[in-house]
């Protein structure tokens, strides 16, 4: 990919999310290990991404924004403040930050960043951690049409991405943010019954597991019909998946979860605005 050659990038925090960049980055031949530098407040995880990914150290975050085209902001919400303050004086040559901050908005990195910063933000989700992932991501005011590509390239490396408006991120992150969880619960409770019916545990996990992975990659397959389609198909009338469903409907599951959902979106824009003050 053409546009990402030569481009400096900066890691500021060097956690799971940044390192799921990195090691996609650099097992898709998109950059090479001297074109990433990153920070950690921790030492030894300094130390260990140095030596697993041939990446360099950069010697402060400040150093770190300085010689880089673009930096991506890869600590928590709530340390996000602190840091742009730390490095907004490095950042006059106006390089391009990504973050993948859950909560911080567009407008909490602009002001906080010198004017003109070019942003955009982003929501990954877990499966990044093995080239899974499902990225959000929006632009600011600044940013330009290849700033966009550039995000798009250096995320694809984790996975899927798409480009949203900023007032659909909190939908996005409830949705697809916390959404392996969702799966992850439904998993636990398939898990559950199967033991309740007598399966040893080793069997439940294996069959729960590759039930969901195939069902997912059923409707991911290429032309696949709509889940509620693959739904229907496999529940005939009288059978044993119809009645799966009808215990399911005559509980309501199908509205809970959807309220669970909204609750997840709610609580988005309550972190978003707890973190802009
Ligand atoms: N994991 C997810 O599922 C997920 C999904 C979507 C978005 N995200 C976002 O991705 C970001 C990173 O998440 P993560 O799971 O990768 O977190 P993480 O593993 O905790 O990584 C963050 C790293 O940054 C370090 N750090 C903190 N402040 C720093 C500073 N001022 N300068 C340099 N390094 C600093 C942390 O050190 P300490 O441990 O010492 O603080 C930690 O090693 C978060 O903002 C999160 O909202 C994560």
């Amino acid at each position: 990919m053409a546009t990402l050659k030569n481009v400096r990038i900066a890691f500021l925090g060097a956690g799971n999310m940044a390192e799921a960049m990195i090691a996609g980055l650099l097992r898709e031949g998109l950059t090479q290990a001297d074109h990433i530098r990153i920070t950690d407040l921790v030492p030894e995880r300094r130390d260990f991404m140095a030596q697993t990914y041939q990446v360099g150290i950069a010697e402060s975050n400040t150093q770190a924004v300085a010689s880089s085209d673009v930096v991506i902001l890869a600590v928590k919400p709530q340390g996000m403040g602190e840091l742009l303050a730390e490095v907004q004086t490095a950042a006059a040559h106006q390089p391009l930050f990504i973050s993948i901050a859950a909560g911080i908005t567009v407008s909490f990195l602009e002001k906080t960043l010198p004017a003109q910063a070019r942003v955009i933000r982003c929501m990954p989700n877990t499966p990044a951690l093995i080239g899974a992932g499902m990225t959000a991501i929006c632009a600011g005011h600044a940013a330009t049409a290849q700033d966009l590509i550039l995000a798009e390239n250096i995320l694809a490396a984790t996975g899927q991405v798409v480009r949203v408006e900023e007032a659909q991120m909190d939908a996005v992150t409830a949705v697809s943010g916390s959404g392996p969880a969702y799966a992850f619960y439904l998993m636990e409770a398939m898990i559950d019954a199967a033991e309740r019916m007598g399966l040893d545990p080793e069997l439940a996990r294996t069959l729960v597991k590759q039930t969901v992975s195939g069902a997912a990659a059923l409707a991911h397959a290429p032309d696949a019909a709509d889940p509620s389609e693959l739904r229907q198909r496999v529940t005939s009338k009288g059978g044993t998946t119809a009645a799966a469903i009808a215990a399911m409907d005559a509980e309501n599951v199908r509205d809970h979860l959807i309220t669970a959902i909204l609750a997840a979106q709610e609580r988005a824009r309550e972190l978003a605005a707890e973190l802009e003050r």
